[in-house]
Order: C-alpha cells, then sequence, then structure tokens
C-alpha cells in the first residue's frame, strides 16, 4: 500500500488528528503509545539492561501491525527509511514512526559532558552546542532525544551529576531552556530540529544518599523552589515531552504520580505535549511495592498520567483488557494518543515522514564548523582552581615536559557518560593535542604511570623517572567513564589510591606540578593532587579535549571556566553546595567552635566552591554600589560593580549576583545566585557592570507553595565565586511605602 491512500490532508491540526483517532483500532491507539529499542538497526541497547528485546523480525511485524509507534537508540538516515517505510507504506493507517535516542552531549561530535559545559556559565554555548548535535543527530535519522537532563544535582556521589548543570536552580533554569532551544531549534518542524525531552521529572537528582535510583524524600517547598524550576523553563522554551522518572517521590513513584503528572504539568503549567516513561519505569512500580503486579502497574501508569511506555511492552499487553474491564477509559487512551499524535504532526512526520532520513544530508556530520565549536565549548568548559605563582601558561618552546596519568593519551576516556555515538575516530586525545601545540613535538615525554583503578608493574617508577628528566609534570587523573554516569554512584567522591600513589611519588621529584583532572563530577582532592600549585578541571571535554586542553594550558586561550558544583574538602560533606540554610547555630567560617554545626574535623568551607574559577590574570571586585537601599515594591533597584583586572592579560570575568533574605517566613538560604555576566576585562583595567533586581528575584516558594516576595532586608554581593565579593544590603518595601527622599544608598 503506498501513501496515496494516507487519510486526506485536513487542514486544521486538531481536525486532521481527530479524523485519525476515529479511524484507528484500540489495538492501534496501543501502538502510538509504544516505544522500543530500535532492534533493527542497533542490535543490542548498550545503555540499558537488556530486557523485553523484541526480535528484529518480530518488531518489523509489530511496525506493519501499527503496534509500535516510536523507536530508539537506532541510527543511519538510508536505514531509517527502510524502518519507517514498514510503518509509513506497510501499516494500515500510514501513521509514521518517531525516532528518538540518547544524544545526551553531541552525535558523532562530541561536546563537554554537560556538567562540563555548566562551567561556562554561557546558555548560548549550551544552545549552540545542542543546535549542532540536533544538526548531526538529524542528519542520522533522529528526530527525539532524551535531553537535556535538568535534574538538580547536590549530591556529587550521585553518578549522573554529570548529565545535568549541577546545583543551582538559577544556572540550571536557564541551561534547561538554552538547550531545548538548541536541539529544537527555530521550529519543530525544520528538518534538522531534534525534539527535546527534559528529564526526569522530577526530583531524580534528590535520591537519597546520592544513591542512582533510590527513594526521593523532600518537602514539597523543596520539590518546588529546587527541583521544579528547570522543568518549568524547558517547558516555556517549548519542550513538548518529558520522561517520568524512575524515582519514588515521598511515597509515590514520579512514574504513577498523578498530582506531578496531571495537576502540576497539565493543570497547573499547561503542557501540551506527553511523557514518556523511563526505560521500564512503568514495569519497576511492581519492585517499588506500588502496584501488585505488571497489569497494575500498566494501570498505574497510565492512568497518572504517563502517555507512552518505554520499552516494557506493558501498555501493549495489558491496556487492551484493562479498557475492556473499565479500569482505563477510553478517554484517557485518546487523550494520551492525541497527545502523541500532535507531537507527531507538530514535527512535520505526517507530510513528510523522510524528511529527517535524508541520506545526503549526512554530509553535514563533523564539519569543520561544528568541529571549531567542540574545541571552543571544550575550552570553556575548564576551569582552573588554583595557579600558584602563574605557573601556567606554559612555554610552548624551551622545556620538557612530561605528561604523565592514566588518561594521558587514549581515546576511549574523552567523551564520558552517556556517548553512545560519538566518532572515536577524530576525538584528539591529550599527548595528541599537546604534541600539536608544542614547537617541538620531541619534547613531550608520555607515560601513564598507573591505570584508573590499579597499579600499573612499573609504572610509578616509570613515571617517575619522565618528571626527573622534565621541567615540569603535567599528570592527567580522575575518574574513567565508566565511574559517572547512570548507576555509576561512589561513596568516596576521590580520585583512586593507585593515581594518588603515582601523584605522591611524582610530586616527591619537586617538578612543578599542573593537575589536569578527569572528572563527571564534583571530587574531594586530596594529598599531591589536592596540594599541586596548578590545578584544572577538564571534565569530560570530548572531540576537542586534547586540542582545547592544550590551548588553555600554552595560553592560547585563556580559563574562563568556573564551578557549576561545589568541590568539598572531603566526601563525608556530601549533599554540599553553596545555598545552604544557616541553621540555628552557624559555624564561624574559620575556626572550631564548639556547638555549632560542623563535623569533627572538617569545617563548612568548599575546598572550591561553586562559582569559582580563576583566569591568567588576577581579578577582583573592587567595589560595589546600588542605586538607592530601597526596592519599592513595584520598583527596580541596580547593582553596580567593578570589576579590576590587575594583571597582564585581557580576561573574560564572570562577576556573579547573590543576594540572601535575611528574615523570611520560611528560612532562606545564606546566599542564592540571581545573576552573572561575562565581561572583557582588558589587562590593567577595569569594567563596569549593572545587575537589575526586582520582586520577582527575591520571591521563594512559601509553606502554601506559591511564590511569594516579603517586605524586608537583603544582603547581596557581587563576587567572582559564591563565597566571596564585596557585600551590601537593601530593603524590599511593603506594598504602596515610598522610598523616604533622603535615603542613602548603602555601600
Ligand atoms: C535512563 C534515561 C535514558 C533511557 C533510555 C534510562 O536508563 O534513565 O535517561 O534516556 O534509559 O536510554
Amino acid at each position: 500500500m503506498g501513501r496515496a491512500s494516507t487519510p486526506q490532508v485536513v487542514d486544521a491540526p486538531e481536525a486532521r488528528i481527530e479524523a485519525l483517532l476515529s479511524r484507528m483500532t484500540l489495538e492501534e491507539k496501543i501502538g502510538q503509545l509504544t516505544l522500543y529499542g530500535d532492534a533493527i538497526r542497533m542490535g543490542a541497547d548498550k545503555a540499558n539492561p537488556a530486557r523485553h528485546a523484541l526480535e528484529v523480525q518480530a518488531l518489523r511485524e509489530e511496525i506493519r501491525a501499527g503496534r509500535v509507534g516510536a523507536l530508539f537508540q537506532g541510527t543511519g538516515a538510508r536505514s531509517g527509511r527502510e524502518v519507517q517505510r514498514l510503518a509509513v507504506e506497510d501499516s494500515r493507517l500510514h501513521i509514521p514512526l518517531l525516532f528518538g535516542a540518547d544524544v545526551i552531549h553531541g552525535m558523532r561530535t562530541v561536546f563537554p559532558i554537560p556538567l562540563g559545559e555548566a562551567a561556562s556559565f554561557d546558555p548560548e554555548l549550551a544552545r549552540r552546542t545542542a543546535r549542532a548535535a540536533a544538526r548531526e543527530a538529524t542528519a542520522l535519522g533522529i528526530k527525539w532525544t532524551f535531553a537535556p537532563m535538568v535534574d538538580i544535582a547536590r549530591d556529587q556521589r550521585w553518578g549522573r551529576v554529570s548529565e545535568g548543570a549541577g546545583e543551582d536552580v538559577y544556572l540550571g533554569s536557564l541551561l534547561a531552556a538554552a538547550r531545548v532551544r538548541g536541539f529544537q531549534g527555530s521550529s519543530v518542524a525544520a528538518p534538522d530540529a531534534l525534539l527535546a525531552c527534559p528529564k526526569h521529572f522530577a526530583a531524580y537528582g534528590a535520591v537519597s544518599a546520592g544513591m542512582d535510583y533510590n527513594t526521593v524524600d523532600l518537602s514539597l517547598v523543596t520539590l518546588w523552589q529546587t527541583y521544579l524550576p528547570p522543568f518549568k523553563a524547558a517547558f516555556d522554551a517549548g519542550a513538548l515531552t518529558t520522561m517520568s522518572a524512575f524515582n519514588e517521590i515521598n511515597g509515590v513513584p514520579a512514574t504513577a504520580n498523578p498530582w506531578l503528572l496531571g495537576t502540576v504539568l497539565h493543570e497547573r503549567w499547561g503542557f501540551k505535549g506527553f511523557v514518556v516513561s523511563d526505560y521500564t519505569a512503568d514495569e519497576e512500580l511492581v519492585k517499588h511495592g506500588f502496584a501488585a503486579d505488571a497489569r497494575d502497574a500498566a494501570r498505574l501508569a497510565f492512568n497518572a498520567g504517563v502517555d507512552m511506555s518505554m520499552q516494557s511492552g506493558l501498555y501493549q499487553k495489558y491496556l487492551p483488557g484493562l479498557v475492556r474491564s473499565g479500569a482505563v477509559t477510553m478517554a484517557r487512551i485518546d487523550e494520551a494518543v492525541r497527545r502523541v499524535l500532535t507531537v507527531k504532526q507538530a514535527l512535520g512526520l505526517f507530510d513528510a515522514p523522510y524528511a529527517s532520513l535524508d541520506p545526503d544530508a549526512e554530509q553535514r556530520i563533523g564539519d569543520e564548523q561544528t568541529t571549531r565549536l567542540a574545541r571552543e565549548a571544550a575550552q570553556r568548559a575548564v576551569v582552573l582552581l588554583r595557579n600558584d605563582h602563574g605557573l601556567l601558561p606554559l612555554r610552548r618552546a624551551g622545556q620538557r615536559i612530561a605528561l604523565i596519568g592514566p588518561f594521558a593519551s587514549g581515546r576511549d576516556e574523552l567523551f564520558g557518560p552517556w556517548t553512545l555515538y560519538g566518532d572515536e575516530s577524530r576525538a584528539v586525545d591529550l599527548a595528541t593535542g599537546l604534541r600539536a601545540a608544542l614547537a617541538d613535538p620531541a619534547s613531550l615525554i608520555v607515560v601513564h604511570g598507573s591505570r584508573v583503578e590499579s597499579p600499573l608493574p612499573g609504572g610509578i617508577a616509570a613515571a617517575v623517572a619522565a618528571a626527573r628528566q622534565s621541567d615540569v609534570v603535567l599528570l592527567a587523573v580522575g575518574e574513567s567513564t565508566g565511574m559517572s554516569g547512570e548507576a555509576q554512584s561512589r561513596t568516596e567522591i576521590t580520585i583512586p589510591a593507585p593515581q594518588l600513589a603515582l601523584a605522591q611519588a611524582v610530586a616527591r621529584t619537586g617538578k612543578p606540578l599542573v593537575v589536569l583532572l578527569r572528572n563527571g563530577r564534583a571530587l574531594a582532592l586530596n594529598g599531591a593532587v589536592r596540594d599541586a600549585p596548578a590545578i584544572l578541571v577538564t571534565w569530560f571535554l570530548g572531540s576537542q579535549a586534547g586540542n582545547a586542553i592544550a590551548d588553555i594550558l600554552f595560553g592560547k586561550v585563556a580559563p574562563s571556566g568556573h564551578l557549576p558544583v561545589s568541590f568539598p574538602v572531603e566526601s563525608g560533606q556530601e549533599p554540599f553546595y553553596y545555598d545552604h540554610k544557616s541553621t540555628g547555630r552557624p559555624s564561624p567560617e574559620r575556626g572550631d567552635v564548639a556547638f555549632t554545626a560542623r563535623y569533627r574535623t572538617t569545617g563548612n568551607l568548599a575546598l572550591y566552591p561553586f562559582g569559582h574559577g580563576l583566569t591568567y590574570s588576577p581579578l577582583r571586585i573592587d567595589s560595589l554600589r546600588l542605586d538607592s537601599a530601597q526596592l519599592p515594591w513595584d520598583g527596580r533597584l541596580v547593582v553596580h560593580a567593578r570589576v579590576v583586572n590587575a594583571g597582564q592579560r585581557d580576561a573574560v570575568a564572570l562577576p556573579q549576583l547573590y543576594i540572601h533574605d535575611r528574615v523570611a517566613s520560611l528560612t532562606r538560604p545564606v546566599r542564592e545566585l540571581k545573576g552573572f555576566r561575562q565581561v572583557k576585562v582588558a589587562a590593567g583595567a577595569s569594567s563596569d557592570v549593572e545587575f537589575e533586581l526586582t520582586r520577582a528575584d527575591l520571591a521563594f516558594v512559601g509553606a502554601d507553595l506559591e511564590r511569594r516576595a516579603e517586605p524586608g532586608w537583603f544582603d547581596v554581593w557581587v563576587g567572582l565565586s559564591s563565597t566571596q565579593g564585596p557585600g551590601s544590603a537593601f530593603e524590599l518595601l511593603a506594598p504602596g511605602a515610598v522610598v523616604p527622599p533622603a535615603a542613602a544608598a548603602h555601600n
């Protein structure tokens, strides 16, 4: 049967969907609510446990019978056309398939892990990399990405910290929106638009003790204040799907939570898209102890608002009987199908089902522009934690450099978690990037010295010998790809002992030591790594990792990244984040005062706080001025700050605006980020920045779960991290109150 018998094109989109709906059997409807791994094209799904996989032939038949509406993890435009043809030509109603995949930080060209990219504090950069990922993914026939991951993560033991934007809700919300805009482009109907799926709805980042999949027990105030806003930002930016999380929230699994998926998502926020379950999350309701059996799980998930089931096959199996028994209504079935078809229609799939399955589009993969962007994004992600005595940047000539550590060379640890499609053949590792930048490539000696988690026989001796022959040592240590990401929570967020032993031995040579951290989360640094005079956070930077790190090390580009997560002193401080509450017995920043909120042996300061990041010129904020000490209820207040560059290199600074509500009906964090700016400051010069505050910036979620601002005094700082910067204070006036004429600005 050909496309000619497709239902007549009806002008109004709703009418077209209704016409289609009226012709669908129950089985075909449920087909639109069923998503399976693309066994035809990908073979086994390497990202997930093998469950319910269909055989290739069986899957083909299911598609032809209209019993599957979407596939994931398959790639290839040409092969995608073949698979799409099964639905569009061979199925009774010709409804096109939707092809999804985990395109998390790049496709063939890999960008830094999202956490690393967040260090750029640059939503526009995140938009651009998402756009580039979308162009490559759609060139390979993918139309829907299970991204962005917008879970706020305040416990660095959780392995999935790497996939998100870090600990802060303000930064996280900006990046969530930017990534959605990037994936989807200016129109979801464009052939290179990639439908976004902000995940995991909701509060997955709040898993107890940072253990993946664990229970979430948190107040509704915190849910609304901290975990939901990035989702709202993503939906406001146009995201049309979301993924229900694995975790429960306060006893009710997110995947069977009518309040979350109905009241909040649709009623309160007016979400018009559809909800897909996480991988077999509906089936897991049984193990949660929430559903009696698989049939009950299908009923609970579906009735709660999970429109599409990923991989379990539960909807296919049980929804027909549930409808017959009356436990699921036809109205609910139609509602879910309508949502899915509306999204397919918005993507233009009905009119042009092969538009994103164009083999010629593959030419745009890995083009020069995308490669340049990967290098820029990687440069921008690097964070300089420490640079004693201006050890960095290094000279390109005239000295011998030892590059030591398990990450010194090799392409297998550049991409990081959640890279299913990256092209390793084009990736530039550290040794290659450094050699390309050096005047004499032979001046670099490369020694691994250790494996990631176990010693390398003779490794330390070889590393020490290399260090002795060199003028400076670069030590590439940290976590492997497999140590962060899904199901990779850690109890100690430290560098594995064999690498620390290597660092210790190399440090003892007395050679200047530059640590290049490879990491998917904040780490608790110790020993010779912590004490090294220069430390760069290089995350997993992707395809251009080696070039970008060389650019920074040799000063072609100055570091400009800032931490999107706090680095604690010790693992045991987790969950550890800058915008914590004061408590009734706050511990002073320095000194050991009895009966205050602190651990016996560790203070509360971060080793490196959220927002911290140095560059090659010393920067400081040297003045802060408010244009008034009073902010009228409906008014605005301008905060002026001056950034000074006392060094000899031009720099990009990141002044950050923080506030603190001194007294409120619910206690407020000691500091909260409310704004930041990228500011160019020429060597020896200064730049003025302005931030504007209105009542909306001071609002918080009250006990009634509504946002409110309360009159009273606020502290304000502009700093180059979350723990520094000059401060001032102002008063938010009550409604109707006027600014006294003589009010002087607080400086
Ligand atoms: C993850 C999701 C992912 C899905 C499909 C799940 O295990 O939690 O983030 O999108 O698998 O691969």
